[in-house]
């Protein structure tokens, strides 16, 4: 049966969201759209007929019929904008990071308890083929028993310069620590995929590069008036080869001169060496799980591309996989190496499939259906803590039981 989705945040994520209703409108439907800009609303108002709101009290004061709403809004707002609507009586669709804080985490499942509503958590992940494979190939014993597992998350140079320098999780202070803005997911991963809990952890990282003591020589303050020539980072080039982050400050059609325009002297113009940014540019995780079972995770702004690798080792097996190539190859000790190429049919969104799988698994368990991969709160908060208590490691030199 066609479900009720609100959206609340129509930004990146929620557009995602929201557009894949159309793309399936036999799956949902939107009933209420809610952003704090208007120009946002603008856009949303071009696309659905339905009620939008500026602000989240009038939705809640509306009763909008909703099966579920969609918090799309910043991580610093996830636990104002998920109680109340909870105690409107609304289940959740909860962006990743839970929230930004693990005491708003865990408020959040208190009052999920309270008011007895369903939360689910977007690790969009767990939703793709890639994943899906890898943990359908560890259920069925071919690895063995998983020992170890190693995995890298290559966040890209561009990308790190965009979210993680110049945009929205750039300071922890207004959004959340790196490896939880970021990494929550590879946690999540690692947790699903090793299927044990996590007793010790430790963490070390820093802010390296991104810094005012590595600008070059003569850079202004913002890349529209600097001079320095084959900076890999300015923010012009950077937005023209990659137009999906220049939604972040602009809409409609990207040519360089619109880009130039809406770019100029904002937040994202500014020298990657010289803003308020504080979260690290790589870090590198280690945890115990129960039954002596072991992970590393690297987490590096420092790559071309941007990209994910795994190796899980188990007692009978290798396995060695690149997400962005759906590749996948499985090395056992006794026998040959079987190389696997997916081919998934990804027909919307992002994450090699991982929204639009999300959304179908989400419909399917609103309709009651078991589904496999669907992280509700409670397990989300588990590797929420590993991501947490990772950050704590960090910044006080060591090693932290869970
Ligand atoms: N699941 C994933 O893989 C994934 C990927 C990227 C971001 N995220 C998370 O999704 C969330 C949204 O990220 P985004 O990239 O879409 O950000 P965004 O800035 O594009 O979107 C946030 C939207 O919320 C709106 N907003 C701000 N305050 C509001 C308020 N009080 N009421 C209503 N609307 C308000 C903003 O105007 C904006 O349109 C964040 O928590 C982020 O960490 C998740």
């Amino acid at each position: 049966m066609k479900k009720k989705i609100a959206i609340l945040g129509y930004g990146l994520r929620g557009c995602i969201y929201a557009g894949y209703t159309l793309k399936y409108p036999q799956e949902f439907e939107v009933t209420a759209i809610i952003d704090s800009n208007p120009d946002r609303l603008n856009l949303a108002r071009a696309l659905f007929d339905c009620p939008v709101y500026e602000d989240y009290k009038a939705f809640l004061k509306d009763h909008i019929a909703a099966d579920i709403v969609a918090i799309c809004t910043q991580d610093a707002q996830h636990r104002e904008h998920a109680e109340e609507c909870m105690k409107a009586g609304y289940d959740l669709l909860l962006e990743k990071p839970i929230a930004a804080t693990y005491e708003d985490c865990l408020k959040i499942s208190a009052a999920a308890e309270k008011y007895k509503r369903r939360v689910i958590v977007c690790h969009v992940l767990r939703y793709t083929p890639f994943y899906k494979k890898i943990k359908e190939i560890i259920d069925s014993g071919k690895i063995g028993n998983i020992i170890t597992l190693c995995a890298t998350e290559n966040v890209g140079y561009y990308h790190q310069a965009h979210s993680f320098v110049r945009g929205p999780w750039r300071n922890s202070e207004q959004s959340s620590p790196m490896i939880l803005a970021k990494c929550c997911h590879d946690l999540d991963i690692i947790r699903w995929l090793i299927g044990e809990k996590c007793k010790e952890i430790s963490s070390f990282g820093a802010l390296s590069f991104f810094t005012p003591e590595n600008a070059p020589e003569n850079a202004a303050a913002y890349c529209s008036d600097c001079k320095v020539s084959n900076c890999v980072y300015n923010a012009q080039k950077i937005y023209e080869q990659h137009e999906w982050m220049a939604n972040y400050f602009m809409s409609g059609e990207k040519t360089p001169q619109r880009i130039a325009r809406y770019l100029r002297h904002t937040q994202y113009d500014k020298c990657v060496f010289k803003t308020d940014n504080n979260v690290v540019d790589h870090q590198v995780t280690i945890m115990k799980f129960d039954k002596d079972k072991t992970a590393m995770h690297q987490m590096t702004a420092f790559s071309k591309e941007i990209y994910r690798d795994i190796k899980i080792h188990g007692t009978k097996a290798e396995l060695f996989g690149l997400m962005e190539e759906n590749y996948l190859e499985i090395r056992p000790f006794a026998g040959d190496v079987e190389k696997i190429t997916l081919n998934p049919q990804i027909e919307y969104g992002n994450h090699g499939g991982g929204d639009a799988g999300l959304m179908h698994d989400l419909y399917r368990a609103l309709n009651g259906e078991a589904t496999e991969g669907i992280s509700f709160l409670d397990v989300s908060l588990d590797s929420h803590k590993m991501a947490f208590f990772a950050e704590r490691s960090r910044l006080q030199d060591k090693t932290l039981e869970m």
